[in-house]
């Protein structure tokens, strides 16, 4: 990519001017992954690394005392001791930069906020005794195989699955109905009390009850029991459940609390530990994806979502689910919806299938009105309506979906005295309506047009909505889909993520008690616990060992099945940057009687290409088995838009753009035990454009009699390396300071902004001494005073942040990234004299090398003047 930064230098005032976009108004130095300030996790090293090691107990001890001898402020908030795992503490300190200069001090990493999460879509249905029921056993378990493996007699018994979330609500009567040793809810901790948002204190205590819903719906996807009216039922419903909450009833969590609540559950013996969590940022290395990923190598199965941002496009999944070893869940859609059915009378017309998974609540026959007889309509009710308008209390009243949200369509009839409306669909698919106040329900487009057909013909047309015992379970337009609201990888550094896909999208499942007991929500967080749950049957059948945990990432890829882009026929399959290895197969994961040894090859980009992979297949049965094995190519998406430096948006295009794979042998026989070793050779896609960054996908699939596993690979067709006036003084009096707008096209390993000479020329090779190698992942903020950074000569630096991820569309969210220097200082907080400077902007392309200055996008400021009073 020619440039991977867009930068602007704004007057504060001006900016809403110069860039209309950005919300200029309360900028302060924020980076786009929302980080505490002052606030760091400091990771050390065992005693025998540092010097005079004899005078402490532990490396900590040491630290703080380092600290204290250079007379900088610091608190220490938490402690992490989990030897083989992770050693340190979160602290806050004025200075940071010293923490670099600490002997013992092994890595340290900026503190990340996660938002709570949010389900994609919500609708709550009525409690149990609701006349309603799904008449099929659970259409989920079925798509999965996991209804096979229950028909065995597995359901999860004596397996440990500690759910990281916003708590549960145990005394929901499907969980068991109570907290403690011998129930479904074994025990669990509540690590930051109600009140808790992410920046204030928290307030620790035993009870993990669920005051926001989302823990508890996760948790009736692994754990509730069957039996019920309406058949919900958790995938390893004997499992054993910790609860581990880590929000607040409202606002985010943070980096530190889940590394807690990971090494807790570590501690309590867990199992499983599933995360329903994360921010989009498309880095490996995030503090809490770090320690998810140690305690999978570790042989413990750690399973978090791979995030809700499909629409914002490629290289965009979530951590800690892209910690290298955790497994990061993608989402496949329901293959049914609940619906009712009303009944039409005065025309010939069969029941309409209605979105709602209770009756609504509407005695007798009613008659219908529609406010406009085109059915094109795309704002329908979206004004307030025309004076002319009759009393619509009586009526049904049909409005067509679109433009404006249901509640405002609904406010607006509801002005004029309607007290009931089915809205029909405009193509935008199946979802709940739920309209506080109202009774209204989602139809089809072609049952809306009939009835607004017949409204405007005069016909005698009545709906009526009788109680009904049957939920009719509704064939979903897009099930067994990837849900389009499911995050696309890879990572920035092009580790395989998302791993595999579950059912994510319209799930049916529990809610607290007060909240209604039942709902249908979508998102990676219904899929995550999914897998969590088969991971759990797993465990029982083929024992709790670390190499089983290890080993079940693969199972689960190499048995998935491919997730076509279309229901078409010859769809081509989605791109694996979405699927992963494909939708999960609870069954064959468990009890195939083939294995592979890898799951997933990762060719990576151009510049870094692996073309040459080998894996083995190994026949456990007792007969002899003959495979073959063949390439199966999926869509190769164009990552970056065209003509521009920036992603691409969601749904990501992909195109038929298959890579060569010569395959050795393909085509063997395998005696009971005998494995073989295979060899893939692959050569790139021929004739993509490179400056869309095709990332291109498929499978290498072996096929035994009646079996079928396959390999996942992933590779991009281009380098991510490649990827990447006049005089003004400032007062720094009220808003007459320089503000620094940018935005990261892709994600950078690394930025760094530097006071500059004015007259300074920037160019690669300058003859200066190179950075040394620190050693840490994270050297945020590193001990560089002054002197060269990268072989450029700079007076000092002013900000520095690591692992970026890019910016998305919406400017109120992640838009921009903003640094404002409403005071004259370096990043060491000394103030810098006035004069005349220029700034200098570079940010680490990807996967450069952070002491050769060709390797960052570079950017120099006019000259800026700094003139204080
Ligand atoms: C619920 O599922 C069971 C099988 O577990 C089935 O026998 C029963 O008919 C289902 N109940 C309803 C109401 O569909
Ligand atoms: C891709 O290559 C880069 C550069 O060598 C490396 O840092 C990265 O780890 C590689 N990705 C994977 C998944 O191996
Ligand atoms: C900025 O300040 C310098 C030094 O005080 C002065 O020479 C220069 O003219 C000023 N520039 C502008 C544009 O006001
Ligand atoms: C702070 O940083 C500046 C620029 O690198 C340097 O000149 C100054 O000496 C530093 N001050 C302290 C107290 O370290």
């Amino acid at each position: 990519m020619k440039s991977f930064v867009y930068f602007a230098l704004v007057h504060s005032l001006l900016g809403a001017s110069v860039l209309a976009a950005v919300p200029l108004s309360s900028v302060k130095r924020v980076s786009n992954v929302p980080t505490i300030p002052n606030k760091f996790i400091v990771e050390v090293d065992t005693l025998a690394a540092i010097p005079n090691k004899r005078a402490y107990a532990r490396t900590l001890d040491a630290v703080y005392d380092s600290i204290k001898a250079r007379a900088v402020e610091f608190d220490v908030n938490k402690e992490f001791e989990s030897q083989g795992l992770f050693v340190g503490a979160s602290v806050t300190i004025s200075d940071a930069e010293t923490l670099d200069t600490i002997p013992g001090v092994k890595a340290i990493y900026p503190v990340t906020l996660f938002k709570k999460p949010q389900p994609v879509s919500k609708h709550i249905v009525s409690g149990p005794d609701d006349p309603a029921a799904i008449p099929s056993i659970f259409s989920t378990h079925v798509a999965t195989g996991v209804d096979k493996v229950h028909a065995r007699g597995f359901f999860g018994k004596g397996i440990k699955i500690g759910i990281i979330d916003t708590g549960i609500d145990y005394t929901h009567p499907l969980l068991g109905g109570g907290i403690g040793p011998g129930k479904k809810v074994i025990g669990g901790y509540d690590f930051v009390g109600d009140a808790y948002d992410g920046t204030n204190d928290p307030v620790p205590d035993d009870d993990p009850l669920d005051c926001e819903g989302h823990g508890t719906h996760v948790a009736g996807i692994i754990a509730a029991d069957p039996n019920n009216p309406y058949n919900v039922t958790g995938v390893a419903y004997q499992s054993s459940i910790s609860a581990y909450r880590v929000f607040g009833c409202d606002g985010s969590t943070t980096d530190e609390i889940i590394i807690e609540s990971l090494l807790k559950g570590v501690a309590d013996g867990q199992d499983i530990l599933t995360l329903s969590l994360g921010g989009a940022d498309g880095w490996t290395a995030s503090a809490s994806a770090v320690v998810a990923s140690r305690i999978a190598r570790n042989g413990k199965t750690v399973t978090i979502a791979a995030g809700n941002d499909g629409s914002s496009g490629a290289w965009y999944t979530s951590s800690p689910g892209n910690g290298i070893d955790a497994i990061s869940v993608a989402s496949v859609e329901n293959t049914v919806l609940s619906v009712q059915e009303a009944i039409v009378s005065g025309v010939d017309h069969p029941p309409i299938p209605y979105f709602s998974f209770r009756t609504l609540p509407i005695e007798g026959e009613l008659p219908i009105y529609a406010l406009t007889q085109d059915t094109t309509i795309p704002n329908d009710a979206c004004a307030p309506l025309p004076d002319d308008t009759p009393d619509l209390s009586p009526y049904l009243v049909i409005v067509r979906r679109g433009t404006c949200t249901f509640v405002q369509k609904m406010e607006n009839i509801k002005a004029k005295g309607a007290k009931q409306a089915l809205v029909y669909d405009n193509g935008g698919g199946a979802t709940g309506v739920s309209v506080p106040g109202f009774v209204v329900a989602l139809i089809g487009a072609a049952d809306g047009a009939f009835l607004v057909e017949q409204f405007f013909a005069g016909a005698p047309v009545k709906v009526s909505f009788p109680p009904s015992d049957e939920v009719v379970n509704f064939p979903n337009p897009r099930g067994g889909l990837m849900s389009t609201f499911s995050s696309y990888g890879p990572t920035n550094d092009f580790y395989f993520k998302p791993s595999v896909a579950a059912p994510g999208g319209n799930i049916l499942s529990l809610v607290p008690v007060n909240a209604g007991s039942f709902a249908v929500q979508s998102g990676t967080s219904m899929a995550t616990p999914f897998l969590a749950g088969s991971i759990a049957l797993l465990l029982e059948v083929k024992g709790k060992s670390a190499s089983v945990a290890r080993g079940a990432r693969t199972l689960f890829e190499t048995t998935a099945r491919s997730v076509p882009a279309t229901l078409d026929d010859g769809a081509l399959p989605q791109t694996v940057t979405q699927q992963g290895a494909g939708l999960i197969n609870v069954y064959d994961a468990i009890f195939s009687t083939t294995s592979i040894s890898t799951g997933q090859l990762v060719l990576n980009d151009t510049a870094n290409y692996r073309p040459i992979h080998t894996f083995t297949v190994k026949n456990n049965d007792r007969k002899s088995k003959a495979y073959t094995l063949t390439h199966v190519a999926a869509g190769t998406t164009l990552s970056v838009r065209e003509n521009s430096i920036f992603a691409s948006l969601g749904p990501v295009p992909q195109v038929s753009a298959p890579a060569g794979v010569t395959i050795t042998p393909s085509r063997f026989t395998l005696r009971p035990g005998e494995s073989r070793l295979v060899t893939a050779l692959f050569t790139p896609p021929r004739g993509v454009d490179a400056s869309r960054y095709p990332v291109y996908s498929g499978f290498i699939q072996v096929s035994g009699p009646g079996e079928n596993y396959h390999v996942t690979y992933l590779g991009l067709a281009a380098s991510l390396k490649n990827k990447q006036a006049n005089p003004t003084n400032y007062t720094f009096v009220g808003e007459d300071f320089p503000t620094f707008v940018y935005r990261l096209a892709f994600g950078s390993p690394l930025i760094r902004l530097d006071l500059v000479e004015p007259g300074i020329k920037v160019e690669a090779g300058l003859n200066k001494r190179g950075l040394p190698d620190f050693g840490h992942l994270f050297t945020f903020p590193h001990s560089i005073n002054g002197g060269s950074f990268s072989r450029v000569k700079t007076i000092g630096p002013l900000v520095e942040r690591t692992f970026l991820s890019r910016n998305n569309e919406n400017p109120d969210d992640n838009g921009f990234n903003t640094i404002a220097f409403d005071s004259p200082k370096f990043a060491n907080g000394s103030t810098i004299a006035n004069g005349a400077y220029r700034f200098l902007f570079r940010a680490l392309k990807v996967t450069g090398d952070r002491r050769k200055q060709e390797d960052y996008e570079t950017w120099l400021s006019p000259i800026v003047g700094v003139q204080q009073a």
